[in-house]
């Protein structure tokens, strides 16, 4: 039989694309959505879906959502049509810069601080910190996905993370929510990724390929394939589980003095 044009799946079993249950999800959502945001920016919005659960749960609001890859945001796009969210949900495919992206009431940045600053971390949270601060309105809420260190991790673990990783690339927890609160920010809500949290993620990831590998073996694409999941999965397993956290935070811009 002839499979070759039977190509890899991509994140087919994730929601949402991080560490992120339906429970924490839904207080997240309740909780932005009691400030009753009328604009909505999500910045490397990937597909949007946590964005897209705040539209439905705020009728009129309208959202904008910035990614560099294509798919996702068609997955956004088809997803947002779906539960009638189209005519207020935008995807848009370009660099997220802040000149670009104008201001909101809401402005969702999960895991994607990369995108505001091309500074190394940790400094780049802060720069992308001070930008969330410049594009929020006064009264606004910005949702934060950073990460930070559960514990400080160990040469063999750094060594096996990914390539060049540092002792000093994340701040602890304590340390991100000064940042924050530096950057003109009052911490209203601050939570963590759990572990349960971290293995549906981290599973959700590659179980679609692990699969598709398990029936696929003699596929052109498999043998790289496999050594893509299996970088990974080490990355996983052998340096970051238990180590890199992420951290939730909702933030409130404090309003400007004078
Ligand atoms: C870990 S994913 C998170 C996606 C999404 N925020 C979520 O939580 O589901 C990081 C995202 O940032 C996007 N990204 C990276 N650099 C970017 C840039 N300069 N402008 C916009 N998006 C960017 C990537 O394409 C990717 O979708």
């Amino acid at each position: 039989m002839d499979n070759s044009k039977d190509l890899p799946p991509r994140l087919t079993r994730l929601t949402f694309h991080g560490p992120l249950s339906e429970a924490r999800a839904a207080g997240i959502v309740d909780r932005l959505a009691k400030a009753q945001p009328t604009t909505v920016l999500d910045i490397g919005c990937g597909w949007g879906e946590l964005m897209l659960r705040v539209l439905d749960a705020v009728p009129g609001a309208r959202g904008r959502g910035v990614d560099l890859n294509g798919d996702d945001l068609a997955r956004g796009r088809a997803n947002a049509k779906e539960r009638g969210l189209a005519e207020r949900a935008e995807f848009v495919e370009e660099s997220a810069t802040e000149a670009g992206l104008g201001t909101a009431d809401l402005v969702i940045c999960l895991s994607s601080s990369h995108a505001l600053s091309s500074a190394q971390p940790p400094l780049h949270t802060t720069e992308a910190l001070r930008a969330l601060r410049r594009i929020v309105t006064p009264g606004g809420r910005v949702l934060l996905a950073e990460g930070y260190w559960q514990r400080p991790p160990t040469e063999a673990e750094l060594g096996a993370m990914w390539p060049d990783a540092r002792p000093d690339e994340y701040d602890d927890l304590a340390g991100l929510v000064d940042r924050a609160v530096e950057a003109g920010f009052r911490p209203a809500w601050i939570e963590t990724a759990n572990r349960d949290e971290w293995e549906e993620f981290e599973s959700g990831y590659q179980s679609d390929v692990e699969e598709w590998l398990a029936a696929h073996g003699d596929h052109p694409l498999a043998e790289e394939t496999r050594e893509r999941v299996e970088r990974h999965r080490a990355s996983w397993l052998r340096g970051y589980r238990d180590v890199l956290g992420i951290a939730y935070l909702t933030l409130v811009p404090v309003e400007s003095v004078g």
